[in-house]
């Protein structure tokens, strides 16, 4: 028989959490105005806001600190970083930042105009926010079937081509900044995009002569599901599928606190010389000189030994495997959740938990609510609070997708930690006839409102 899969690691060092009462769940999160990003992190059991920054690093990566080199200019630890990158994704130049978007702020400094367009594919939250903050759009060509969180296709986080040609066709190639294919596709679920697809848009981007860059995050969780989901790919190493989909692309940002299994970290890989020239201008303005950036040199060192640890197979398979395992004890308790299951997060509908739920009330802000209070369990909602308003009218934005993220830190928790967190939903799914009335804003930012806003019950 078979054997099944399992880490690749053991632990060596434990942190301790504390498991609070409902009682004092209830104070903690009125006092934090309802908004699960004022809670302070003893206040939360299991913390599965963010798969960002949160993942154990390992001991090879602590050993590594140890022998960062912090010169200011051309330290080791830059050339470990830049042969690293060069290696997995075939970028011989690259600019370190302090995380994934300070390299959007500094590459889209260089690309990206007052009432330019930026097609792509969910853009994620900070990528439009700081396209909408240079007064220009984010248009978002995914494909129609990502916001059916039933449908089984293997590849949802795909570009509609047909919608993206249009946009290329229909507008100027000097009103078009680039094209931003997110991999995996956070928004919509953590949902891969295919190589064929990759191969598809960056023919567009060739024919209209408008750069394709790739917002990398978690491009290694994308190559896995590449490797496990697509024809052709199945005997191919996860790093030579990283290399052919980098090949397609003009650039790339990627916040280095996903994939790369690092707490702190980004940068921005180009194929052009002349653009990392431009580029290199805004890094010494905005994160600090070429070689070393927003970083320091024992952050570039633990980056390098992430980005290779990041794409083994064996870490993958167990990281992807223990978000469905989550997944799937979930869908055995009834639980409505989007599938196929994502690679860094189990995404709970809202839409289909509390079916008659007023949208103005954020149905998956309140559930994420819920869970807190019923189990310490912290998530992320991913909804009408984060889309924010319409930059121009300043009216809510309502996206198709209403959904509480459960986002799962990487080589952190065990499976003993999900079956607490299944139940936990289970509880609260067990009594949602009795959730009826939501939350009312008090106060909120101009932009990215849902880090900082007040909440209070309608
Ligand atoms: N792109 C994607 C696809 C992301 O998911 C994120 C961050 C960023 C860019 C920005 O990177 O945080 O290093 O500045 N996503 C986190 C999340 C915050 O929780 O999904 P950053």
């Amino acid at each position: 028989m078979n054997l099944p899969y399992s880490e690749p690691f053991k632990i060596k060092m434990v942190e301790n959490i504390y498991r609070s009462t409902k009682d004092q769940r209830e104070k903690w999160i009125r006092e934090a105005s309802f908004n699960l990003f004022n809670l302070r992190s003893e206040q939360v059991y299991i913390d599965l806001l963010t798969d960002s920054g949160t993942g154990a690093m390992s001991d090879k990566q602590w050993a590594s600190i140890m022998t960062g080199d912090e010169s200011y200019a051309g330290a080791s630890s830059y050339y470990h970083l830049k042969e690293a990158i060069r290696e997995l994704t075939g970028f011989d130049y690259f600019l370190p930042t302090h995380q994934g978007r300070a390299a959007e702020n500094v590459l889209f400094s260089v690309l990206v105009k007052a009432g330019d367009i930026v097609p792509g594919n969910s853009h994620f939250d900070t990528t439009k926010g700081h396209i909408e903050f240079r007064n220009a759009s984010a248009v978002d060509c995914t494909v129609d079937r990502a916001s059916d969180t039933t449908s089984h296709d293997p590849f949802k986080g795909n570009i509609d081509t047909g919608k993206l040609e249009k946009v290329l066709k229909e507008n100027p190639a000097d009103k078009i900044s680039c094209i931003i294919l997110t991999i995996t596709n956070n928004t919509v679920g953590g949902q891969p995009v295919s190589m064929a697809n990759i191969k598809e848009v960056s023919k567009l981007s060739k024919k209209y002569g408008v750069r394709l860059i790739i917002d990398s995050a978690r491009f290694a969780e994308n190559a896995y599901f590449i490797k496990t989901r697509e024809e052709g790919y199945a005997d191919k190493d996860i790093r030579d599928i990283t290399r052919e989909i980098f090949s397609y692309a003009d650039g790339m940002t990627m916040s280095s606190k996903k994939d790369a299994i690092v707490n702190t970290g980004g940068f921005i890989g180009f194929r052009d010389e002349e653009l990392f020239r431009q580029a290199s201008t805004y890094n010494i303005i905005f994160e600090g000189f070429i070689t070393y950036g927003g970083m320091s040199g024992r952050d570039m060192n633990a980056l390098a030994q992430g980005l290779y640890e990041g794409t083994e197979f064996p870490y993958l398979e167990s990281r992807i495997k223990q978000v469905a395992y989550l997944g799937q004890k979930m869908k055995e308790y009834g639980i409505p959740v989007l599938e196929p299951f994502g690679g860094h997060a189990i995404f709970i509908d809202a839409k289909r938990f509390v079916p008659d739920f007023p949208k103005e009330e954020f149905p998956a802000q309140t559930l994420a609510l819920e869970f807190y209070i019923e189990g310490g369990i912290r998530g992320a909602e991913i909804g009408a609070l984060m889309a924010d308003r319409d930059p121009f009218t300043r009216a809510n934005r309502y996206p198709a997708l209403e959904m509480v993220r459960l986002a799962l830190p990487r080589r952190v928790y065990s499976n003993n930690h999900m079956d607490y967190v299944a139940a936990v939903v289970r509880n609260v799914f067990e009594k949602r006839n009795e959730i009826r009335k939501g939350f009312k804003i008090v106060w909120e930012a101009p932009i990215m409102r849902h880090f900082t806003l007040k909440l209070d019950r309608v």
